[in-house]
């Protein structure tokens, strides 16, 4: 019965077919056929609810009220969402298993629930599972409402029949529409559901905040068309070994996408970190050698990382490993540093990472890497108070990083005294406690560390 509803198109082409081909009969691509629901219910174009139809206006017409946030009394959290959550709006939150999300959500809803009617919606878990979390999270007597349920019929029939202002669904994997025939967790499945929600949030009004599980490769599960449908993507980042945790907004149609949220874990859940920026620090007596602490920028708070390296003799295809930083940059990093200041790194593995299992994709980060994997080269420690900041370039210069004042400001704040950075943004006043040396290529910043 479900069967005949469905049918096979072509991600490449669009081409139909009535069941399921390995090879496209329009393209003749190989594996691209997804299942996807014939037609929809008649009278109800699939995209009429995504973007209500609107008269064709002059743009300086339009009125453009602003955006009314809602806080989710979460701080951290309403950082990462641009001030908070907004009515209709369809958010995604992404991360590794046990990483949070579940904790992090009900604490929200909890918050929530004082002031609006909430629902989680558990696909993973029971009710009786969920009611223990919250138990051990301290929220006694909460008032968020629990559906234990994986059918997205049911799903929606409860969301019209609470209409509760906020809903979780956690997760979107677990969930199956009966239109289709695919598994839970088929991209068919988890785009047709997704699609759904969205539309019932946009109808309703009601915030849609769906829980999304990551791959190895640390992209969202299921179709990248998910992070086109909702409004709002954010990802779980941090090492579920140490305790801190960082929610970053990947997109945001409601704000700003360069805010982060930090988090620590304890025995009650998870906890706003006001003041982050010294906790991805690691904690040596004595500085050793292939370790450099950078400054980055996240959104409007620096924070101080410790970037560490290791290298060492390799075999005949020597590796390139790096954790929290581009693969590529640290190709390219080490191609710069052979070709510019004459350091060889051909014959060695290298291994990167940054502590605490955060995610640095700023270019900034570049010098610090450099002067880690240097540092490791030579066995040599960089001196106690050390940092650097600054992007590197394929012609061996040192570039600005943004707003290198802030940074080196809050490094001073810490007690840092030594910096090596571009030399663009050495401030005109110095600053009390702090030496900075400024370069403007990567053999200068070499043969500064090695004077010191
Ligand atoms: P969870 O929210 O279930 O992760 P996700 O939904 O992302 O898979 O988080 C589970 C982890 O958090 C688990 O390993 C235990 C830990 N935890 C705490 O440390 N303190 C707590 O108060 C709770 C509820 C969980
Ligand atoms: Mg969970």
């Amino acid at each position: 019965m479900a069967k005949e509803k469905s049918i096979y198109v072509c991600g490449e082409c669009g081409a139909s077919s009535p069941k399921w081909l390995g090879k496209c009969p329009g393209c003749g691509a190989w594996n691209t056929l997804v299942e996807a629901v014939a037609e929809a219910a008649p009278g109800k174009n699939r995209f009429q609810a995504l973007a209500r139809s609107q008269p064709v206006a002059t743009l300086s017409e339009i009125e453009a009220s602003e955006i009314a946030h809602q806080g989710t009394g979460i701080a951290e959290l309403d950082r990462a969402l641009g001030g908070g959550i907004v009515e209709g709006g369809v958010v995604l939150i992404g991360g590794d298993p046990g990483i949070g999300k579940s904790t992090l959500l009900l604490q929200a809803l909890d918050a929530l629930s004082r002031t609006v009617k909430t629902l989680y919606v558990t696909g993973e878990e029971s009710g009786a599972q969920v009611a223990l979390r919250s138990r051990r999270l301290g929220l006694e007597g909460s008032q968020v409402r629990v559906l234990a349920e994986i059918q997205l019929e049911r799903i929606l029939a409860a969301l019209e029949a609470e209409a509760p202002a906020v809903c979780v669904i956690d997760s979107i994997q677990t969930l199956y529409s009966e239109q289709l025939a695919s598994a839970p967790g088929s991209v068919a499945q988890v785009r047709e559901c997704a699609a759904q929600l969205t539309r019932t949030a946009k109808a309703s009004g009601t915030t849609v905040i769906l829980v999304g599980h990551v791959t190895k490769e640390g992209a969202l599960a299921g179709p990248r068309v998910l992070e086109h449908i909702v409004d709002t993507v954010l990802y779980f980042e941090g090492d579920t070994h140490s305790s801190f945790r960082l929610v970053r907004a990947v997109k945001n149609r409601f704000g700003a996408v360069n805010e982060i949220g930090v988090f620590a874990m304890t025995e009650r859940g998870l906890k706003g970190v006001a003041n982050p920026s010294a906790i991805f620090l690691s904690t040596h007596g004595e500085p050793v050698p292939g370790a450099c602490v950078l400054v980055t920028l996240e959104g409007t708070r620096p924070m101080l990382v410790e970037i560490q390296a290791l290298v060492d003799s390799g075999g005949p295809s020597p590796r390139r490993l790096s954790v929290g930083l581009d693969r590529d940059r640290l190709a390219m990093l080490l191609a710069v540093l052979h070709r510019h200041a004459g350091v060889a790194a051909f014959d060695q593995d290298v291994f990167v990472n940054a502590v605490g299992g955060v995610r640095i994709s700023e270019p900034a980060a570049d010098l610090a890497v450099l002067l880690a994997i240097q540092g490791s080269l030579r066995a040599r420690a960089l001196p106690r108070g050390f940092f650097a900041f600054g992007e590197i370039g394929l012609a061996g210069e040192v570039r600005p990083a943004p707003r290198g004042q802030e940074r080196l400001r809050e490094a001073a704040k810490l007690g840092f005294s030594v910096a090596v950075v571009p030399s663009a943004n050495v401030p005109k006043k110095p600053i009390e406690g702090l030496t900075i040396h400024a370069v403007e290529r990567v053999e200068q910043a070499i043969a500064v560390v090695r004077e010191l």
